[in-house]
């Protein structure tokens, strides 16, 4: 059994630098092309501004679905039940959580998170606002599949994610992560998952490009992580954020294009940018109720049940994990 315990989950080189990030950008930005995996935009700095977009006005998502979670309350205690063990991947700050707790009185917490620290500091305060809820942190990429504490094997579980993550990831990533998080809650499981919806363009571009610039910044904190971490000298100011509505793979694009001719370097290494041409540093896939209930089927998981918020913006999906059977 592949187990998460003991293993170093960031590897440094000499320097101190994330030997994945320095491989990830030197790679991307030698493409025609180039992109960077958006995992890297969350570094502190990402992260607090991560935060502040939760808050713009134009980026509905968040209260989108903060609205379905209080309102749902009695439909999941119904459909879910009481006594699970709540998982949830990648729980960060953990803010929509209690809501959920609330609603189905579960019999464990396993908040799964790959930032150690920020981990034990929202257990803590989510175990102090549920006194009796057992709360068992779990610092693990929940990208592989993880062995969950001893206290909880025998207990049903939910899977809990929130935040329509999963559109992060293109089509394969996400089936091998619904794939390995059935793994990882094993037979019985539920899972509550977040998934944005398809809507008018005008919308979603506000969304990822606020009038306040928060977004521009969280995408030019890259730039000043590349430059701070893999001594680069990309010069900031000629580069402009852009976010874009990909009709064909129904997602917006983060990019920083080029606003002029450019050349720079990175840990050494020479590059080069001709004016318009572009970074792409997230993808941020939306769904209909279709192209959701196919990415889910795939990785393991039918759709029992599915909620959107008043103006129909964004889904909370039910799903169980899928009995194999051998007929079609
Ligand atoms: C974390 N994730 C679901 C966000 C999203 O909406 O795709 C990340 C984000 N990027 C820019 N704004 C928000």
């Amino acid at each position: 059994m592949t187990s998460n315990k003991g293993i170093a989950l960031v590897n440094l080189d000499d320097d101190g630098v994330d030997r994945a990030f320095r491989a990830d950008v030197l790679q991307g930005l030698s493409e025609e092309q180039k992109a960077i995996p958006a995992r890297w935009l969350y570094d502190d700095a990402g992260s607090e501004l991560f935060e502040k977009i939760t808050q713009l006005p134009e980026y509905y998502p968040t209260r989108a679905e903060t609205e379905i979670l209080k309102a749902q309350g009695h439909e999941f205690a119904d459909l879910i039940g009481a006594d699970r063990a709540v998982v949830e991947f990648g729980s960060g700050s953990s803010v929509k959580t209690p809501l959920l707790l609330h609603a189905i009185n579960p019999a464990a917490y396993v908040p799964l998170d790959i930032a150690g620290d920020f981990l034990r500091a929202s257990s803590a305060e989510l175990a102090a606002k549920f006194p009796g809820l057992p709360v068992y942190p779990v610092e693990a990429d929940f990208m592989r599949r993880v062995e969950l504490p001893d206290e909880v094997s025998n207990l049903p579980k939910l899977g809990f994610f929130p935040g329509s993550t999963i559109g992060n990831m293109v089509a394969r990533t996400a089936v091998d992560l619904l794939r390995t998080m059935r793994q990882t809650l094993r037979q019985e499981s539920k899972l509550l998952i977040g998934m944005d919806l398809i809507k008018d363009p005008a919308v979603l571009i506000a969304a990822y490009d606020d009038a306040a610039g928060v977004t521009a910044e969280f995408n030019y904190n890259l730039v000043r992580r590349i430059n701070r971490e893999l001594g680069g000298d990309i010069a900031l100011d000629a580069l402009r954020h852009e976010a874009r509505w990909n009709d064909e793979f129904a997602r917006i694009e983060m990019h920083l294009v080029a606003t002029r001719d450019l050349t720079f370097s990175v840990s050494g290494k020479p590059f080069t940018m001709r004016e318009g041409q572009s970074i792409h540093t997230e993808n941020s896939h939306k769904f209909c109720r279709r192209t959701s209930n196919t990415l889910l089927l795939a990785g393991g998981w039918t759709p029992v049940k599915r909620w959107t918020d008043s103006e129909g913006r964004f889904s909370l999906v039910l799903a169980d994990a899928t009995i194999t059977r051998s007929a079609p």
